[in-house]
């Protein structure tokens, strides 16, 4: 064994406002195939990783669900280890940034920050919400475009014209929470000094193990000029009190990062494995230096000027050790485009998981990654077709041609001596380049060769046709040559393959009856007994993809946020799982045959409807514009909500809601019963 390395590796702390999804799993695959096979190589390498559990969005969606933010973070932080668990993820602590041990380290190191000089303070204006009593981020204040006049515009910029702004220019600006007006105030805030670190930053974007791609982006940010950087905000904030500052907090992201610290401190006291393990070997910058310890990030490409501009300057700042390097990685696209909820492919990792084994996945992104921040295409095509034809049909199709005959003609035992030892050579010097791949994140690579060989451990097996041979007398010896040659084949290429299918790795190291490890490759299974094969993974259709994607269901990517509505908008418009019967019989669904449709001067997706509900008549205005033309509705049925609350909308009161499918857009259709049924019929 060569130098043994002690490396610490993080993935980004996922928000716990909302589950995991294929963009979170991507990057924790990424991560754990790297970290498995650094341990495969014998080095001691940690992970750990933690839910990112503080800010204003957090708050706000436990207050709309009515629990503490603790009691969401909670929640959550079960269902993403239990998520991070069925996708094999091998953390060795899954953490939370609100922790005692993440409390005293921001405060700590705010303190060093503070006392050294590197802290600003300095009043500044912003919008504020006077009837939430709540200072407003631009992303939480809408209005209408100074420039084009669309209405329910965000803060900073119009997706109806493109243009860009301050929410200070908006027409008629509200807050997205309460929908009040919001007004000018000022407050202290407390600011990083970043700009005082320009010349250690160019020194550390000269360090070699940096993505060139990160390396040019941080060069830009650098050469732009660096600004002071606020890292406090107002109560009420879900975070860290900020020390001697009542009533300020830690921005979330000037404890985020801090939170790795935080898990590998929690892991190093509590957990048995790591009773040896020396937390400042790790974090305090001459004994890392010292001990040669190693630290990765683990990162998409959105987060690439915290880990590579505020987190080097705070840790420098603080005589803590630097990352090593930071590994940036693209976005997961779905058939090309970016996953959307509209389009109903924003996938889950549960809802995944409901359809698919985890490693189908693993394997597919780890045949498409590379070094680099390009996005990563999950086509779904391509997906079943991958993974059917290298999974199945190349790797396990090996064993299972093998196995067969080995079992019911050798009682299990394999051949002393392998027919083709040149061949398995072979095999074995792969290893060098395929670690290599592996050890530079080009995944693709290391799968590419890795399948190479799977191609000439079927293509010998079809030149020596043991189904062939095993219907022949006297040549006994000869198939089990064959056959053992194959099986030993399959047992490198599944070492090769660990990182990736674990679980698949440890079915087949029962089948093999032998642990499967980098540094034995060389070490043969001549002369072992095998066991029974069973079949290790099943073939996969489009048929489950079709249903994976049916069980997303399309939401509205922005709901119309109205001027006057109360409670904020939820962020991923999510659909409780259970509702009580009485909660659903509260719902006074009726038949209702408009009488009349009308476009709305002004707006831009809303008709105007008359519903006759069989003698009552109502108005509503429906969303509906870009699906139908009014002339066609009139006269028809359909169902619609009766006993909603009237709410008053820009152009009128709109007395219920009516129902419809579908994505939204064009693509919106309206609800209509079959016939027989009449205006004012209830649903039940
Ligand atoms: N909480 C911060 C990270 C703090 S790290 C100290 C955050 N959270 S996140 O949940 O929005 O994202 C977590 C990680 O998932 C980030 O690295 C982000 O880039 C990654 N991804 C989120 N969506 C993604 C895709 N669609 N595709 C690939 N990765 C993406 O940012
Ligand atoms: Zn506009």
């Amino acid at each position: 064994m060569t130098n043994k390395r002690r490396i610490l590796v993080t993935s980004a702390l996922p928000y716990a406002n909302g589950p995991l999804h294929l963009g979170h799993l991507l990057e924790h695959i990424q991560t754990d195939i790297w970290v498995r096979y650094q341990r495969a190589r014998g080095h001691e390498c940690h992970y750990v990783c933690a839910d990112d559990t503080h800010g204003t969005a957090i708050m706000l969606k436990a207050e709309q669900q009515g629990i503490s933010s603790e009691q969401l973070i909670e929640k959550i932080h079960a269902e993403h280890s239990q998520d991070f668990n069925d996708f094999l993820i091998s953390h060795d602590n899954y953490y939370s940034t609100h922790s005692e041990e993440n409390k005293t380290y921001s405060e700590e190191i705010y303190l060093q920050l503070y006392k050294k000089g590197f802290i600003a303070e300095r009043e500044i204006t912003q919008a504020f919400d006077p009837e939430k009593q709540l200072f407003l981020a631009d992303r939480y204040i809408k209005g209408t475009c100074p420039k084009c006049r669309a209405v329910d515009q965000y803060g900073d910029n119009c997706e109806v014209c493109g243009a860009t702004y301050s929410p200070v220019d908006l027409i008629d600006p509200f807050s997205t929470i309460s929908g009040a007006k919001p007004v000018d105030k000022q407050s202290v805030h407390y600011f990083f000094k970043l700009p005082e670190f320009k010349a250690f930053l160019e020194q550390w974007l000269t360090n070699e193990n940096l993505q060139s791609s990160v390396t040019n982006k941080l060069g830009e940010w650098l050469e732009a000029g660096l600004q002071e950087w606020d890292i406090s905000r107002d109560a009420p904030y879900f975070g860290f009190e900020i020390p001697n500052a009542p009533g300020k907090f830690f921005y979330v992201w000037l404890d985020a990062p801090i939170g790795y610290m935080a898990s590998f401190k929690n892991y190093c006291e509590n957990n048995p494995k790591a009773k040896d393990l020396d937390f400042d070997d790790f974090w305090q910058k001459d004994q890392a230096a010292k001990q040669g310890t190693e630290l990765y990030h683990f990162i998409g490409k959105d987060i690439i000027n915290f880990h590579g501009l505020f987190w080097p300057a705070m840790l420098h700042a603080c005589d803590l050790r630097l990352p090593s390097a930071i590994f940036a990685h693209g976005f997961v696209m779905i058939n090309g485009e970016k996953m959307s909820k509209s389009r109903g492919t924003f996938i889950m990792a549960r809802t995944y998981l409901e359809h698919f084994k985890p490693e189908y996945l693993r394997y597919f992104f780890a045949s498409k990654l590379s070094d680099g921040i390009d996005d990563i295409d999950l086509n779904l095509e391509d997906f079943v077709q991958k993974v059917n034809s290298d999974l199945v049909g190349k790797l396990v199709n090996i064993a299972s041609r093998c196995a067969g005959f080995i079992t019911k003609r050798f009682d299990n035992t394999l051949a002393a001596t392998l027919p083709n030892p040149q061949l398995h050579n072979d095999f074995i010097r792969e290893s060098e380049a395929i670690g290599n791949a592996y050890e530079q994140r080009e995944f693709a690579k290391a799968m590419r060769l890795i399948m190479a060989l799977a191609d000439r451990a079927n293509q010998y097996i079809d030149e020596q046709q043991p189904w062939v041979v095993a219907k022949q007398e006297g040549r006994d010896e000869e198939l089990q040559a064959i056959c053992t040659q194959g099986i030993c084949a399959f047992a490198t290429l599944i070492t090769y393959l660990k990182p990736v299918l674990p679980e698949l790795a440890s079915n087949a190291e029962a089948f093999l009856n032998t642990d499967l490890n980098w540094d034995s490759l060389e070490q043969s299974l001549c002369g072992s007994k095998i066991n029974k094969f069973k079949p290790l993974l099943g073939r996969i259709d489009n048929d489950s993809v079709e249903k994976m994607l049916g069980s997303v269901k399309p939401v509205e990517a922005k709901k119309p946020a109205t001027k006057k509505q109360k409670k904020s908008v939820p962020e991923d418009n999510s659909i409780a799982d259970e509702i009580e019967f009485d909660d659903f019989a509260k719902v006074d669904l009726r038949v209702a045959k408009i009488v009349k449709a009308e476009h709305v001067e002004g707006a831009d997706k809303l008709l105007k409807l008359t519903l006759d509900l069989g003698g009552e008549q109502r108005t509503v205005f429906s969303g509906i514009k870009a699906a139908y033309s009014p002339e066609d509705l009139e006269g028809k049925l359909t169902v619609m909500i009766a006993n909603l609350k009237p709410r008053k909308m820009r152009f009128g009161m709109s007395e219920g809601m009516v129902l419809a499918a579908g994505p939204g857009g064009e693509n919106i259709y309206l609800l209509e019963p079959h016939q027989g049924a009449a205006a004012g019929m209830r649903i039940k």
